[in-house]
C-alpha cells in the first residue's frame, strides 16, 4: 500500500491573535507552513503531500512559494506537493477536500491518509516512522497521543466569564490519552467517518463514531500545536534544538 499526506491549512488562527493565519507566521526565517511540509516532504515514502488552503487565501503565492525553491532537490516539490485551495468551515471539510483530490490523483481505499496539522512543526521523522511502523498491520488506522502526565480535572458546566471555574471532579489519568497528529487511517475509513462526523476536531474522533477503535502511539509533547500567542517562541526553541 502507498501513503500520502494531507496538511490542513485552511484555518483562521482566531487564538493566535496575530495579524496572519498562524501558518504564514515567520518561523525560523520561513513561514510555519513551510517548516511543517519540510518535516513530511523529507519522508521519502510519503508518496504526495495534499497542503489544503482556504479558497480565498492570500498568502500561500507571496510567502510560501518563494521559499519552495530553496528546499532540497531530494524533496521533489514539484512532483510531491499538491496545493488543495478547497479547505471548508471545519477541519473535517479542509481534510475531506485533501482526500477528494488524492482519490481523484490515484490512491486507492486501502492505501493511508497521513493528516498532519499545518501548525505543528516539530514533527519529527522518528515520530512518523513510529505511527507507521505501528499502525501498519491494522485495517483501521492509528494516532499519535501523549498520556496524561498532569492530574486531570473536570470542570462544573456554565463557568460565567465573571467567575473562576470550579472543579466538578479529578479523573483517574491512567487512561487519558491527549491526541495529536499525526493521524493515520485508510483512505475509505477517513472519508467515510469524515462525511458522516464532519464536526469532529480531530480525524480518529470521526473514526471512532463509526464504532472503529484507532491504536494510540505514544509521541512526545515537545510536537506541539501552535495555537496560543507564546506558542510560537516555544516551537521555535524546541525546533532549534532539533536538527532540520
Ligand atoms: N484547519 C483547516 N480548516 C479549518 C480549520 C482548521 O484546515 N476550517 C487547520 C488549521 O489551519 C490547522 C489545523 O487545522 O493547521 C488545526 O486547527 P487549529 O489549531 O484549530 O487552527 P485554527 O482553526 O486556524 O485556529 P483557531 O481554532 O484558534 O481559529
Ligand atoms: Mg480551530
Amino acid at each position: 500500500t502507498r501513503t500520502f499526506a494531507v496538511i490542513p491549512a485552511a484555518g483562521i488562527g482566531a487564538r493566535m491573535s496575530a495579524a496572519l493565519p498562524k501558518q504564514y507566521l515567520p518561523f525560523a526565517g520561513a513561514p510555519l507552513l513551510v517548516r511543517t511540509l519540510s518535516r513530511l516532504l523529507r519522508v521519502g515514502w510519503i508518496e504526495r503531500c495534499y497542503v489544503v488552503l482556504a479558497p480565498d487565501d492570500r498568502y500561500w503565492d507571496t510567502l510560501v512559494t518563494p521559499h519552495l525553491a530553496q528546499l532540497p532537490p531530494a524533496f521533489a516539490v514539484a512532483e510531491r506537493l499538491r496545493v488543495v485551495r478547497l479547505g471548508g468551515t471545519t477541519r473535517a471539510h479542509s481534510v475531506r477536500a485533501g482526500l477528494r483530490v488524492a482519490h481523484a490523483e490515484g490512491f486507492g481505499d486501502d492505501d493511508w491518509a497521513l493528516v498532519h496539522d499545518a501548525a505543528r512543526p516539530c514533527l519529527t521523522t522518528e515520530t512518523i516512522e513510529h505511527l507507521h511502523g505501528s499502525v501498519g498491520n491494522s485495517n483501521v488506522g492509528g494516532l499519535i497521543a501523549i498520556p496524561a502526565t498532569d492530574t486531570v480535572k473536570v470542570a462544573t458546566p456554565h463557568t460565567s466569564p465573571n467567575s473562576f471555574p470550579v472543579v466538578e471532579r479529578t479523573v483517574p489519568r491512567e487512561r487519558i490519552w491527549l491526541a495529536q497528529t499525526p493521524q493515520l487511517f485508510r483512505l475509505a475509513v477517513l472519508r467515510q467517518a469524515l462525511d458522516r462526523f464532519p464536526d469532529a476536531t480531530d480525524e480518529a474522533s470521526a473514526v471512532e463514531r463509526l464504532g472503529l477503535q484507532p491504536i494510540l502511539v505514544k509521541g512526545h509533547w515537545s510536537n506541539l500545536k501552535v495555537t496560543l500567542p507564546g506558542d510560537l517562541e516555544l516551537a521555535q526553541a524546541i525546533w532549534s534544538l532539533q536538527e532540520d
